[in-house]
């Protein structure tokens, strides 16, 4: 046989075994359980700007409004974006307000804003929306620091 067929025959083998296995994949469990539950309540929000750049920056993975993307629902990466928003919910959810006061470091929702630890930098790449200027950061900060009470 000739080289070139031989090379040409084990990349279709590779092709189709990462394949096969790229579709058993979707057949995990984890990862499909996209529910947007009941939106309970919200904090007090200071003001419509306040709010909308929560939802712009925070609400896919610390709200019960998230947007699930069609990427989302595709394994592995359905099983990251499950992570973040289980752990982010968990964490902190702006509409389930009433569970609030169980979360002690409501003064740390404004710093990781300020210095840039949320979003998450992974995040960004798929939702460019979500980056905010300085002044926009300054002024979520400031927004959720009069709305968290
Ligand atoms: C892509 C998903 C995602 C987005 C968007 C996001 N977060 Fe988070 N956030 C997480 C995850 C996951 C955790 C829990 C793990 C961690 O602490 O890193 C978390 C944790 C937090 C915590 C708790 C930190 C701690 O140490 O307890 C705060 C406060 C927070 N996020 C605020 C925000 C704010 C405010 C925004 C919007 C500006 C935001 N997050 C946007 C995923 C996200």
């Amino acid at each position: 046989m000739k080289k070139l067929a031989k090379i040409l025959i084990l990349f279709l083998a590779i092709f189709t075994i990462l394949a096969i296995g790229f579709l058993f994949l979707q057949f995990i469990p984890y990862g499909q359980n996209h529910t947007n539950p009941p939106v309970v309540q919200e904090p007090n929000w200071d003001s419509p700007v306040t709010r909308e750049l929560a939802q712009r920056a925070c609400f896919d993975c610390h709200s019960n409004e998230t947007v699930w993307p069609w990427y989302s629902k595709i394994a592995p990466v359905s099983w990251l974006v499950q992570r973040d928003v289980d752990e982010g919910r968990q964490k902190l959810n702006f509409s389930e307000w009433q569970n609030a006061t169980n979360y002690e470091k409501l003064g740390e929702i404004s710093e990781v804003v300020l210095e840039g630890e949320m979003p998450p930098f992974t995040y960004y790449p798929t939702h460019p929306e979500a980056r905010l200027s300085d002044q926009e950061k300054q002024q979520l900060a400031q927004g959720l620091q009069n709305s968290l009470k």
